[in-house]
């Protein structure tokens, strides 16, 4: 914005050599839209997407062991937390507005097997990590990740056989481990492994034992991106062999992503995501004209690497970049957005 105030119908940028020389208008220019510019009173008062603390959802690295933070080297700011931390963390987060955590266990290799019978344990850490926060912090909704992959050996979010990933083994699984993490307490659940059929599987194992009023979050149109690389990192979740092309998506598809967002709501889904984010801003718009049920999107660890990395040089302005590129995914449609940011966001939000 100018500091000149002498003119402001001005267009010009020049300095104080023509400042006092009046600039006649057009009169042939009626339509100005720049009116609605000109300062930031006016600014704000038309501006069409707003963001609020509400909308966001803190992702959490849960560790075993007592007051250690593990720094993830591909995610600058971002750590392993232990069960202590991540109580203070999630105090912090409700007191800046934060209304949720989505929790992701980090194992040691002796706790990984092909059927990922960890995830299931009722005294496993995640379940573990549910049930404090429950307790200790009570007006945070816990969301819990469904998927093998922390718990796998084989580092994928289904069952391998031979060289395949068998869906419909895999769907018991799944359910199990979402009843597992109802019955520690978690508010909603968030299957992001992609087999065909979960959603419904994981809505009728959860109404069996008793957790009808326990959502259903799904990674529906999750596609098969290099965008995830540094959380594989922090999980040391990275497939043993493969990739994941043959459950997640080919980033080429649109049309698939609503096939299978529909498909998802139709099975009981309260929320569906899209993930990544900011290369998938046409994917949020298209999913949020299509359903009824409230958007979610993930802006994941390669979207939070990049700006980390472009900022640590200097190359660009991390606080205003964030607040960019988190806007742009309000503005396609998201009504809540997963994001590494959620803390600085909201700090910054609320002053
Ligand atoms: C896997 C899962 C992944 C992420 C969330 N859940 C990685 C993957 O699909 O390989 C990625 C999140 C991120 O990159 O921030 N169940």
């Amino acid at each position: 914005m100018s500091k000149r105030k002498s003119n402001p119908r001005s267009g010009s940028n020049s300095g104080a050599s023509t400042a006092n020389i009046p600039v006649r208008p057009r009169h042939d220019l009626v339509v100005r839209p720049r009116r609605n510019r000109r300062t930031k009173a006016i600014r704000d008062l038309v501006r069409e997407t707003r963001l609020d603390a509400g909308n966001l959802i803190l992702p959490l690295f849960v560790m075993e062991g007592k007051n250690k933070r593990h720094a993830i080297k591909s995610m600058p700011g971002q750590s392993r937390l232990t069960l202590d931390h991540i109580i203070s963390t999630a105090k912090e987060a409700v007191d800046l507005g934060i209304p949720a955590l989505a929790l992701f266990p980090v194992l040691g290799d002796d706790k990984k097997d092909q059927r990922a019978t960890e995830s299931t344990n009722p005294d496993g850490l995640l379940q573990e990590t549910i049930a404090a926060l429950k307790a200790k912090v009570p007006d945070i909704a816990v969301i819990a990740d469904v998927a093998m992959d922390p718990y796998s050996s084989d580092g994928h979010d289904g069952l391998v056989i031979g060289d395949e990933i068998v869906n419909d083994e895999t769907l018991e699984i799944l359910a199990a481990m979402a009843v597992a993490q109802a019955r520690a307490g978690a508010d909603i659940v968030a299957p992001s492994d992609m087999m065909d059929g979960r959603v419904r599987a994981i809505r009728q194992a959860l109404d069996a034992a008793g957790f009808a009023d326990v959502g259903i979050l799904s990674y529906a149109a999750k596609y098969a991106s290099a965008f995830y690389g540094p959380f594989r990192e922090a999980l040391d979740s990275a497939p043993r062999s493969g990739d994941k092309k043959t459950y997640q998506m080919d980033p080429a598809n649109r049309r698939e992503a609503l096939r299978e967002v529909l498909l998802d709501v139709q099975e009981g889904a309260d929320i569906v995501m899209v993930k990544p984010a900011g290369a998938y801003l046409d994917i949020i718009q298209a999913v949020r004209a299509k359903v009824h049920v409230p958007v979610a999107a993930y802006q994941v660890s390669g979207e939070y690497a990049m700006i980390k990395a472009a900022a640590e040089r200097g190359w660009i302005d991390e606080t205003r970049i964030v607040e960019e590129s988190v806007l742009a995914i309000r503005r396609a449609g998201a009504d809540m957005i997963l994001t590494y940011f959620a803390l600085d966001l909201a700090k910054r939000l609320m002053r």
